[in-house]
């Protein structure tokens, strides 16, 4: 299986000593990324990641004084069919941390429509979204991902047809928890420049060092399928969830 080539070729491991230093590294290579992008093409395209694992680095960002948020788009890799101002919307969770009140503000902010009653009509619009902005196959600078502790990342988990995606570049999917999703495919994720996945705590230490081993058996686990065409993946993770390398 084409995907099966898991990428550890071009991947990246940092161990930081907590979840503060995690955010704090994250906040400095999302700034390098930004700085470097918008110097090359006057903008930095950018896909934040849901859940709790980025709340940490959001706040630092909301402090930072070195990026251009005048030239940032800000996309998100998924989101759950909640309302934009629910506690689980992945973009209330960006909104609160540090969209509403910091220089961030200045960023052009493109949320995913998760909330329409059309699902499938909200994955093409935001596609299409995707496309006019960053062209075909969309290329985003930077993604941001977690890990959840079935092995999905964004909101491809595994066993659904998401992940097999290779046609289109956001979809719709169901979840096994919270709400069902709009999630980036791997289609559009193998043309980022650069994936940075964050993660941190005891819970996480199984399946990362899981995800980090080789596959086994013939399915790779989604978060063992980041294969960036041209670009690196970077696995920022704190001692908790990586106590010793295997
Ligand atoms: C989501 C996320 C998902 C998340 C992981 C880890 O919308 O749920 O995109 O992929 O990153 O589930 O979540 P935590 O950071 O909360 O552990």
């Amino acid at each position: 299986m084409s995907r099966a080539r898991a990428g550890v070729a071009g991947r990246e491991i940092v161990v930081a000593s907590d979840r503060a230093a995690v955010a704090r590294l994250a906040a400095d290579r999302f700034a390098l990324a930004a700085q470097n992008a918008i110097a090359a093409r006057g903008r930095f395209a950018v896909a934040l990641a849901g859940g709790d694992t980025p709340r940490a680095l959001y706040a630092e960002l909301g402090r930072r004084t070195d990026i251009q948020w005048e030239n940032v788009d800000l996309f998100w890799g998924d989101e759950r069919a909640v309302p934009a101002d629910h506690p689980d919307s992945n973009y209330n969770l960006a909104h609160t941390a540090f969209l509403a009140s910091s220089p961030a503000q200045r960023a052009r902010v493109h949320r995913m429509p998760a909330d329409s009653t059309d699902l499938d009509e909200a994955a093409l619009e935001y596609e299409n979204e995707l496309r006019q902005l960053l062209g075909t196959p969309p290329r985003l600078d930077l993604v941001l991902l977690g890990l959840g502790e079935d092995g999905h990342t964004l909101s491809l988990f595994p066993g659904q047809p998401a992940v097999a995606e290779r046609a289109r570049y956001v979809v719709a999917t169901p979840a096994p928890r919270i709400a069902p999703r709009l999630t980036l495919t791997f289609a559009a994720l193998d043309a980022a420049g650069a994936a940075l996945f964050l993660v941190t705590g005891a819970a996480k230490a199984a399946i990362l060092a899981r995800v980090l081993a080789p596959p086994v058996g013939n399915e790779p686990l989604p978060a063992q399928q980041v294969v960036l065409r041209d670009g690196r993946v970077t696995w920022l993770v704190d001692r908790a969830a990586r106590p010793t390398p295997a």
